[in-house]
């Protein structure tokens, strides 16, 4: 059944679709792959749909899929969708523009994260509502981290306790996205590097193992046992 989105929500939700995907081995584009029998953007898109403040959705897919992307969202939710960029960060650039007047908070979420709790989206929201300019959903990062050289060779032991792994959606008043896409430099990974350029300050909130990022054929298979388990 297709989802109905709130007319009165408040939160866009821009999904950058359009990457390869080469660590998950050949066979297309990242965001169409399948997990469970479905392409990981339409489980990413469903669940984004669910989250009650999300009035509009906009998918960069790869240029040349645009058209078949647009016919497998239809059934799911209504999705703008537009054709990406070369780097995740013009993909962004590419869906940002396409977000209609209205929405004051922007969401930014990886199709590669697939499993993204709708709670997530709305606790990312609730604190962009709350008055931060930008939000990132994070989780502490359990593993002892080293920094080497080219060599591998060990130059010093990184203290984790300060240390966060990042998630998506990243959340964003509209206003400071816009301005931190307009003055971007070099690509980054994702957006609240772009805002952190800009001296604008970034909160972090608890972040979802489910939101997890699936990279790697590993990430699949477990992605396919979490759903298996109800997730
Ligand atoms: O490559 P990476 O894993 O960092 O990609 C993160 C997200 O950005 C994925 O959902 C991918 O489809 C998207 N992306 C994009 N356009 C690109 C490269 C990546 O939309 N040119």
């Amino acid at each position: 059944m297709t989802a109905q989105l709130n007319p009165r929500g408040d939160v866009a939700v821009l999904v950058p679709a359009a990457g390869a995907g080469v660590r998950l081995g050949p066979g297309g584009p990242k965001a169409l792959r399948l997990l469970a029998g479905e392409p990981l953007l339409v489980h990413a898109v469903r669940r984004i749909a669910a989250a009650p403040s999300v009035r509009l959705i906009v998918v960069a897919a790869p240029a040349a899929d645009v058209e078949a992307v647009r016919e497998l969202l239809a059934p799911v939710a209504p999705v703008t969708v537009v054709p990406g960029g070369a780097e995740r960060q013009a993909s962004v650039a590419a869906a940002l523009a396409a977000v209609a007047p209205g929405p004051e908070i922007v969401l930014v979420h990886d199709a590669a994260r697939a499993l993204i709790p709708p709670e997530l989206v709305e606790s990312v929201a609730e604190a962009v509502r709350s008055g931060h300019h930008a939000v990132i959903p994070v989780l502490p990062v359990v593993d002892t981290v080293k920094e080497v050289d080219a060599g591998e060779r060990v130059l010093g032991t990184v203290d984790r306790s300060a240390l966060r792994a990042v998630q998506t959606p990243q959340g964003f008043r509209r206003s400071v996205l816009a301005a931190a896409h307009e003055t971007a430099g070099d690509p980054l990974t994702d957006d609240a590097g772009l805002v952190e350029k800009q001296g604008v300050p970034v909160v972090c909130v608890p972040g979802s193992e489910l939101a997890l990022k699936i990279t790697r054929p590993f990430d699949l298979a477990l992605a396919e046992h979490l759903l298996a388990a109800g997730a």
